[in-house]
């Protein structure tokens, strides 16, 4: 379900949308499917004045790492935006994020977008069973880095099942051969958050909004997994 909202998102976006009427056809067709944008409401006690995410979907533009709110911003030439979609649909959650490049954008803007995008794979190959949750950060750590960008440490991937977020944390850096072994059935989300600069974050005053601290570009794509008996199923693919 998280697929088809965002190829829906991806054939309507386009200069002047607003990031809030985005939020309003996820909302819609979410519901019209049966199922509940996980993101609003949740998260009481969580940001400014114990206020729950207000929104049903993340939208996290430019220099927002993660958990960007809709708002009236029209998209612009030039702005990159992480649309993150997570439905509950009779109690199993799926959670999902791409990037979405409007209009031109310089060389190493785009190179951002994909080389992320190259993390999430490079993070997806290493899920198998009696593989570690090291294998998958180092991976996607190593190529980051190797391109000259930065691996946010604030925030991490996250188990999944009858909570939206659960225990194991999935961190995107890390070393081979440690951390949690991976079995048969684990669910959880692998989302690295790369940025242009450095990896320092700050919350601004809405108790949500994750930026960079240099104000740089951050860059972020998500799938949720399942362990399988032979390797790994992108079960928002
Ligand atoms: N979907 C986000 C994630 O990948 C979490 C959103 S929580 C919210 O984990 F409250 F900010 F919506
Ligand atoms: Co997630
Ligand atoms: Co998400």
């Amino acid at each position: 379900m998280t697929k088809d909202l965002l190829d829906m998102v991806e054939e309507r976006i386009r200069v002047g949308v607003t990031t809030n009427e985005i939020d309003e056809w996820v909302h819609r067709e979410t519901l019209s499917r049966g199922a509940v944008p996980a993101p609003l409401n949740y998260g009481r006690g969580q940001g400014r004045d114990g206020i729950p995410f207000p929104k049903s979907i993340c939208t996290s533009l430019n220099e927002v790492i993660c958990h960007g709110i809709p708002n009236n911003h029209a998209l612009q030439n030039g702005d990159i935006l992480n649309v993150d979609v997570t439905c509950d649909y009779l109690g199993f959650f799926g959670d999902a994020s791409r990037m979405f490049i409007i209009g031109e954008v310089p060389e190493r803007t785009r190179e951002l977008v994909e080389v992320t995008r190259e993390c999430l794979n490079l993070g997806i190959e290493q899920v198998r069973p009696n593989n570690q949750l090291g294998d998958i950060g180092h991976a996607i750590q190593k190529h980051a880095e190797n391109q000259d960008f930065s691996v946010v440490r604030d925030f991490a991937g996250h188990g999944v099942g009858i909570e939206f977020h659960e225990a194991p944390q999935v961190l995107h850096y890390g070393e081979p051969g440690m951390g949690e072994v991976l079995r048969e059935n684990m669910i959880f989300t692998i989302e690295p958050m790369i940025n242009i600069g450095g990896y320092e974050c700050e919350v601004l005053d809405d108790g949500w909004t994750a930026v960079t601290k240099d104000g740089t570009l951050s860059a972020q794509w998500e799938h949720t997994l399942l362990v399988t008996s032979s390797g790994v199923e992108v079960l928002t693919a």
